[in-house]
């Protein structure tokens, strides 16, 4: 058996060869690079398959953060919850819109921001201002202005209690839906499925070559049903302008490429069947791996609808199984190896090891194994038949 890649974007792109050539052709003779017909629409297809009612293209997922935070109103000194198991942007982006990051810590099963720990920070951590409605910490009495789930691994957040907190403690709520193009949520409230990107005053995607709708570079985009939301994020991306050199506020570059733009039409086309394959790949691990002694599969809540955006396991001995998988050529991933809050960049938080147990032992024990939606048979029972020969090695000698 040859090797099994922990992503495979060469198979993807061979079958799209043709129609991205095409699209590139067009895009050169349009000689439109920055905005224009091809951004917008992207843009439409994008917000029709979201559900929502806007999607604003922007420069990458950590721009549509960054942006959809400010121009939902977060200001600076704000304090912004979300969780410390999450790739760095989903902070950076925050402090960079000028707000404090604070961490709420994760559900042991779905790795994603815990509706408990969230009550609980809220109830202990801080208090109502009468004067002027908002939450505020007792700590530094700075207020409290969103909550930023993370719908992690391609499955979203369990977002009907945490609408609800939000709703009570008067905050914002803007999804990370970064690697979730396309999860669905069943919220028990309205009694349907409802897409990520949708249910929030604001959502970021991002479009990085690996995710499950990928650029052929950086690209990213802010959905909202939020029509204000939508035209303040089309500012911030392009310098605060409002018409040609009319500088409303200082802006960014944040746009997206037309060129961009146009390869995920083309992809956009084959995301729900890719999804589907990415799906199907994750039940037959389950059939393949859910046999074997020490290691715990990816948990899908009745509640989430996963695209499997990446296959999670967990295992104790995650370290020397991850170096065996090297040895065999089968590439493995860590996400996320260090929580937020024990990063070098955050040591200014002032958290320390034992701040958010669950994250810190999901750091540990997380083994992100290969996943794509051209993972054959074959190459999963590779997988399987490594994982197997390892883990009866460990069991026996325990
Ligand atoms: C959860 C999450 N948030 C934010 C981002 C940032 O997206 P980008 O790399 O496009 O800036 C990523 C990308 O890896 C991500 O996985």
């Amino acid at each position: 058996m040859d090797s099994v890649p922990f992503l495979d974007l060469k198979a993807l792109h061979e079958e799209l060869g043709d129609e991205i050539e095409e699209m590139f052709r067009a895009c050169m003779s349009s000689a439109q690079f920055c905005g224009g017909p091809m951004v917008e629409e992207f843009e439409n297809e994008f917000a029709r398959f979201c559900s929502s009612r806007y999607a604003v293209g922007v420069g990458s997922g950590t721009d549509a953060l960054r942006f959809a935070l400010i121009a939902a109103g977060v200001k600076p000194g704000d304090i912004v919850l979300t969780v410390p198991n999450t790739f760095i942007a989903t902070a950076e982006a925050v402090s960079q819109a000028g707000a404090i990051p604070v961490f709420v810590d994760v559900d042991e099963r779905t790795a994603c921001m815990s509706p408990e720990k969230l009550t609980e920070y809220l109830e202990t951590h801080c208090y109502h201002d009468p004067i002027n409605g908002s939450t505020v910490s007792k700590i530094t009495h700075k207020p409290l202005r969103a909550v930023v789930p993370v719908h992690l691994y391609g499955q979203t957040a369990d977002m009907d209690p945490i609408m609800a907190i939000a709703q009570k403690y008067n905050l914002l709520v803007i999804e990370d839906a970064c690697q979730a193009h396309g999860a669905e949520y069943f919220s028990r409230k309205t009694q349907t499925w409802v897409k990520a990107g949708s249910m929030g005053d604001a959502s970021a995607f991002s479009f990085y070559p690996g995710k499950n709708l990928g650029a052929l570079g950086e690209a990213g985009a802010v959905t909202t049903n939020d029509e204000k939301i939508a035209s303040g994020v089309r500012v911030i991306r392009d310098h605060g302008q409002i018409k040609k050199y009319l500088h409303q506020i200082e802006g960014f570059n944040g746009r997206l490429d037309a060129i961009q733009a146009g390869v995920l039409t083309v992809k956009l086309r084959h995301l729900k069947r890719w999804n589907e394959l990415r799906r199907e790949c994750a039940a037959r691990y389950q059939e393949l791996i859910s046999m074997i002694a020490g290691v715990e599969l990816p948990y899908e809540p009745l509640w989430a609808r996963s695209v499997f955006h990446l296959y999670v396991v967990q295992t104790s001995s995650r370290d020397t199984l991850q170096n065996f998988l090297t040895s065999k050529g089968i590439g493995t991933g860590l996400h996320y190896p260090i929580p937020l809050h024990l990063q070098e960049a955050y040591s200014v938080l002032g958290y320390k090891e034992g701040s958010f147990p669950v994250c810190e032992h999901l750091s540990k024990h997380l083994l992100s194994l290969p996943m794509h939606p051209f993972l054959t048979l074959e190459q999963q029972q590779a997988v399987a038949y490594s994982l197997r020969l390892f883990l009866e090695q460990v069991n026996q000698r325990v």
